[in-house]
Formats: C-alpha cells, sequence, structure tokens
C-alpha cells in the first residue's frame, strides 16, 4: 500500500463528491454543475439549499415549500433555549451555537435514522433550527426572549428579522442573502472535512454537525470574519490601515480575511462579489456611514498585502463589512458563516452515510522504539 504524507493534507483527495468542486485554474466554484457566482446572482439562499440537500434547483412551487417548511421547523424547543440561558454569558457565541447543536439531536425523532428520506428531513430541521438559534443567541444571552421566523417571509428576511428586531429593505435582505449564498459551501474546508470523518464512523447528523461548528470557529477558519472587523475596529480610519497592517507584518501576525489554502495566490471570487455587494449597499444609501470608511480601508488592505506578501483577500474580508452595514453584531459573524455553511454540511453527511468508507488514516511515526520498562 502506496504510504504518503503532506503536513495538514496540503492537496491531498480526501473524499469523492458530487457537491462542490474549486476549480482554481478555471476560477469557478462549481456546486453540483453550477457556478456558485451565477447561483448568488440569479437564484436565492433556499434554491442553493435544495440544489445542495435535493440535489436540483427548486420550481416555483418546491421554493415556496421549503420557505415554508423553513419557517415552521424553524421553532426551537424551549429546552434548548434554557441551556443558552444557563449557559455563562462571558461564553463565545460559537461554543454557545456549538452547544445548542450538540443538544437539538435530542429533540429530533429522526436522530439515529441514516435512511436518505429521513436525513433530508432532519437536515431541514437542523438549518432551520440553528438559523433561528444564530439569530436569537445575543437576545437571549442579554435576556430577551427570542424571536421566531414568520412563515411567508423568506429565510434571509427571517434571519435579518431575527438578529436586528428591525424591518429590512429589499436591498439589505438581498445583500444578506447573497451572503448566505457564498457561504453555504466551499468543497472541503477543514468543517466539512470533521464533518465527514464524524459521519463515516456512521454517527449521527448532529454529531457531526457538533464537530463542524468547532472547527469553524478557529481563526484560521470561519473565525476570521469576526477578527477582519476586530482589525478594522482597531485600524480604525482609512489613513491609518497601511500602517497598521505594516506594523502587525513586522510582528509576524497574520492579516485577518487574506490568504487561502487552496487559492494561495489568487482572490476568492466570492470575496470579489462581496465586496461589489458591500458597495451596492453603500450606494443605496441604506448602509450606516461607516460602511464607506471600512470599504476604502479594505481597499488600502488589499494593495498593501498584495505589494507585501502578494496575498489575496478571501470572502471573510469583505463578509465582515457586509455584516457590519447590516447592523448584525460581530459576535454574530461567525455563527451565521455556520448557519449557512449546515446547508452544505448536510449535504455532505448524507453523502458519506450513503456510501461510506470509514476514515482511519495512518501515521509517520517520530517517537522512540524498543523502550523497556524498569521492573522496579
Ligand atoms: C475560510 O478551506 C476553505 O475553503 C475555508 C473557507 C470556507 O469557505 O470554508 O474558505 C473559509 O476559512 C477562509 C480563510 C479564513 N482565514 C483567514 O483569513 C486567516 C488568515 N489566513 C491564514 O492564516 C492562511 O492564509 C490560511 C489559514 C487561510 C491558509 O493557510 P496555509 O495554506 O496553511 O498557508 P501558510 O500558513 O502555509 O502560509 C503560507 C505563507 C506563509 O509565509 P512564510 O511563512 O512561508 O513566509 O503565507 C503567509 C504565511 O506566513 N500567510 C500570511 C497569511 N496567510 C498566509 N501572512 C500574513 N497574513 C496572512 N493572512
Amino acid at each position: 500500500m502506496e504510504q504518503s504524507y503532506r503536513p495538514g493534507l496540503e492537496g491531498v483527495i480526501a473524499a469523492e463528491t458530487a457537491i462542490s468542486f474549486l476549480d482554481v485554474e478555471g476560477e469557478e466554484i462549481v456546486i453540483r454543475g453550477y457556478n456558485l457566482l451565477d447561483l448568488a446572482q440569479q437564484k436565492t439562499y433556499v434554491d442553493v439549499l435544495h440544489l445542495l440537500v435535493f440535489g436540483t434547483l427548486p420550481d416555483e412551487k418546491e421554493l415556496a415549500q421549503l420557505e415554508h417548511t423553513l419557517a415552521e421547523e424553524g421553532k426551537v424547543p424551549d429546552p434548548i433555549w434554557n441551556i443558552l440561558k444557563e449557559l455563562p454569558p462571558t461564553m463565545h457565541a460559537m461554543d454557545r451555537l456549538r452547544t445548542a447543536v450538540s443538544a437539538l439531536g435530542g429533540f429530533d425523532p429522526d436522530v439515529e435514522d441514516t435512511s436518505l428520506e429521513a436525513s433530508q428531513r432532519k437536515g431541514m430541521r437542523a438549518i432551520a433550527r440553528i438559523a433561528t438559534i444564530v439569530s436569537n443567541l445575543h437576545h437571549v444571552r442579554e435576556g430577551t426572549e427570542p424571536l421566531l421566523p414568520e412563515v411567508g417571509k423568506s429565510f434571509a428576511e427571517n434571519m435579518l428579522r431575527m438578529i436586528t428586531r428591525g424591518t429590512p429593505s429589499a436591498e439589505e435582505i438581498r445583500a444578506f442573502d447573497q451572503s448566505l449564498i457564498v457561504y453555504s459551501e466551499h468543497e472541503m474546508p477543514n468543517s466539512t472535512f470533521a464533518a465527514r470523518v464524524i459521519a463515516s464512523t456512521m454517527a449521527d447528523m448532529y454529531g457531526a454537525l457538533t464537530g463542524g461548528v468547532a472547527s469553524l470557529k478557529g481563526y484560521l477558519h470561519g473565525g476570521a470574519n469576526e477578527a477582519v472587523m476586530i482589525m478594522l475596529q482597531e485600524a480604525k480610519t482609512a489613513d491609518q490601515m497601511e500602517s497598521y497592517i505594516l506594523e502587525k507584518l513586522r510582528s509576524k501576525a497574520r492579516i485577518m480575511g487574506f490568504g487561502h489554502r487552496v487559492y494561495m495566490k489568487k482572490m476568492d471570487p466570492r470575496a470579489q462579489l462581496m465586496k461589489e455587494t458591500l458597495k451596492t449597499l453603500i450606494d443605496s444609501g441604506k448602509a450606516p456611514v461607516r460602511a464607506q470608511t471600512w470599504y476604502d480601508m479594505c481597499v488600502i488592505g488589499e494593495r498593501v498585502m498584495q505589494r507585501e506578501k502578494g496575498l489575496y483577500p478571501n470572502l471573510d474580508y469583505y463578509a465582515a463589512p457586509v455584516y457590519d452595514a447590516l447592523n448584525i453584531p460581530v459576535e454574530l459573524y461567525t455563527p451565521i458563516f455556520f448557519a449557512s455553511r449546515t446547508a452544505g454540511l448536510v449535504a455532505h453527511i448524507i453523502e458519506q452515510h450513503a456510501n461510506n468508507r470509514l476514515f482511519r488514516p495512518r501515521v509517520l511515526y517520530t517517537g522512540p522504539r524498543g523502550l523497556k520498562p524498569s521492573s522496579n
């Protein structure tokens, strides 16, 4: 058996999948045959959710039915809210979410059923409930009662309403919906790999999703969008952005929102779309004044990082100012990433269960051999 080893499995093919593929040369993110950017321009998140989990884009009737199902299933069992209310208010939002996702399994009658129909039902329930939980995390932490999704409103509008407790404009709903589409699925990132590794023991969907949340929190992965906004707030103004970055680089720090294991020295196509989405929001007059400052700072940051490190933005770099422009609290940025990515994770967990091979790699052993325990 040929044994190869690549630190961090860099460049290693870890699974076969019909769900998505990053064609870096062709600069296309393929989602079940479609270009993700085409989907982001022409469809809604729930269209893409249907494509990921059921395998096809929905017709009008199927879309309306799925929107209705998601609003209905988004009613979270009260014990989950009680668990969240008991958690320390200092607990990171992703740790609170991880706790809630794990507990959700106890309230799903299909939890142990890995058949396709049960898994698709479970997937819709998980996506809907996780979106409601994410949208209320900060409210519950502050002791405010959760707001639930309303039948008749779209998934994106419901999330924005629950998060901001306001009445989002059409432009704001569209911008948020586009962010959900570009966050929905991205081949085999660490969190998807984690979920598939767990699912490969035939562990249940909620266990695999819990592993995904735990992985996504890390600042090398999903936690970067929260870190980008903290960076912009620290750098404060466009005039200070270049010196701020140069100082960070001198101290060998990573600049959040730049670089990517797969895109390497290329711009993440999703980042370009979110940059345009931010500009559209600003031009619509629907964004707070500070959004223009963030935009100007991000453009300067791009120029400095290309010049100094030959690195380009990833999705998190422009998703962060878009979320700030939508008045979303920073602590929800990564949880929203997870809520959106749950659609892709559900698809991967179903695919893993349907055609499974247990993940059990080997090691390159570098420790000692031949030692004998003393007989004292
Ligand atoms: C996501 O996998 C996915 O698809 C993930 C994701 C998805 O949709 O699921 O796209 C979402 O996680 C995007 C990435 C978000 N993370 C960040 O923005 C954190 C900052 N970026 C990095 O830490 C880094 O770029 C990674 C983690 C994203 C990729 O790391 P790699 O492939 O392991 O690259 P590396 O650490 O080997 O770095 C290669 C070189 C190094 O320089 P040298 O030491 O060789 O001189 O590039 C440098 C690094 O120092 N480098 C950076 C940098 N990223 C890489 N230097 C400064 N700032 C950075 N952000």
